[in-house]
């Protein structure tokens, strides 16, 4: 009892902020550091992912989300998933995804993660003109929380909440260390202005599109539109 009411005393006395940005203790059961996969685990970030030099995968046995951390600030981010089109049943769009770079915490409790520039994705659309393509992912990604809890049956279990709030798969921790390729620019961007851009363009709101981001087709158009009077 008196126990108890000390403690509550020292608790009530640290600042706000500084328990906001407390993040491996009273915030996590756990740093956010290591590797995190969703569901049956299969899509797991690292070489077995993604070849960013020459904007391939390997395809994953089934959907899912992953994402590492380092504890000096770097982030891979590896996902796999289908929409389905509820007024055209057969047009199920595939889309893979791949990005690193560098993750900040900020004041308010959310997550930024600012990518190096080699990030891409593949979709895959069957009922579109242009029915496979890849192309850049270079989206910067705001979550609005996580929180890490501990599942008696699967261990450490991390929350991510997109900036809308809507929650990412829960993710299983399948390394305490962060599986993921070199930290650094992996491939050189360059930017191909072909017809490709007219399918880049229309595929803006079947691409990988977090809610809360600057719109990846504004940011070809605009590079388009800029690249016209080089
Ligand atoms: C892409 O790179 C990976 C890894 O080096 C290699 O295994 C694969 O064969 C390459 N694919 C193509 C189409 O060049
Ligand atoms: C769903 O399919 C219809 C008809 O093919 C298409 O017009 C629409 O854009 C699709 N919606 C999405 C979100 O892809
Ligand atoms: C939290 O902080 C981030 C980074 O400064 C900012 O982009 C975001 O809008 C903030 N969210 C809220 C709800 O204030
Ligand atoms: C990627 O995005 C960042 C931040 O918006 C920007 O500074 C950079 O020029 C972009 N890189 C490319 C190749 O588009
Ligand atoms: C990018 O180009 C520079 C200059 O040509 C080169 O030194 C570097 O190795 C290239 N990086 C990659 C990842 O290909």
């Amino acid at each position: 009892m008196f126990i108890a009411s000390i403690l509550a005393v020292a608790l009530a006395a640290i600042p706000s902020t500084l328990a906001q940005t407390d993040f491996t203790s009273a915030h996590n059961v756990t740093p956010i550091t290591g590797t995190w996969a969703s569901g049956s685990k299969q899509v797991v970030t690292g070489s077995g992912f993604a070849n960013p030099a020459n904007m391939t995968f390997t395809y994953p046995a089934v959907t899912g989300v992953s994402y590492a951390f380092t504890d000096d600030g770097w982030y891979e981010s590896a996902r796999y998933r289908f929409n389905s089109n509820g007024s055209s049943p057969n047009c199920i769009t595939g889309v893979l995804n791949w990005h690193h770079g560098q993750y900040t915490f900020n004041d308010n409790g959310s997550l930024t993660l600012n990518p190096l520039s080699d990030g891409y994705q593949q979709v895959q659309d069957p009922c579109a003109a242009e029915t496979n393509f890849i192309e850049q992912y270079n989206t910067t990604e705001l979550y609005m929380g996580w929180q890490i809890f501990s599942d008696q049956a699967d261990g450490p279990k991390l929350h991510l909440f997109q900036a809308d709030g809507t929650p990412v798969a829960p993710l299983f921790q399948v390394y305490s260390t962060a599986n993921m390729l070199p930290t650094e620019l992996l491939r050189n961007v360059t930017v191909t202005l072909t017809d490709k851009t007219l399918a880049v363009m229309n595929a803006g709101s079947r691409s990988w599109t977090p809610a809360g981001v600057t719109s990846l087709m504004s940011g070809v158009f605009a590079l388009a539109l800029s690249s016209m009077f080089i």
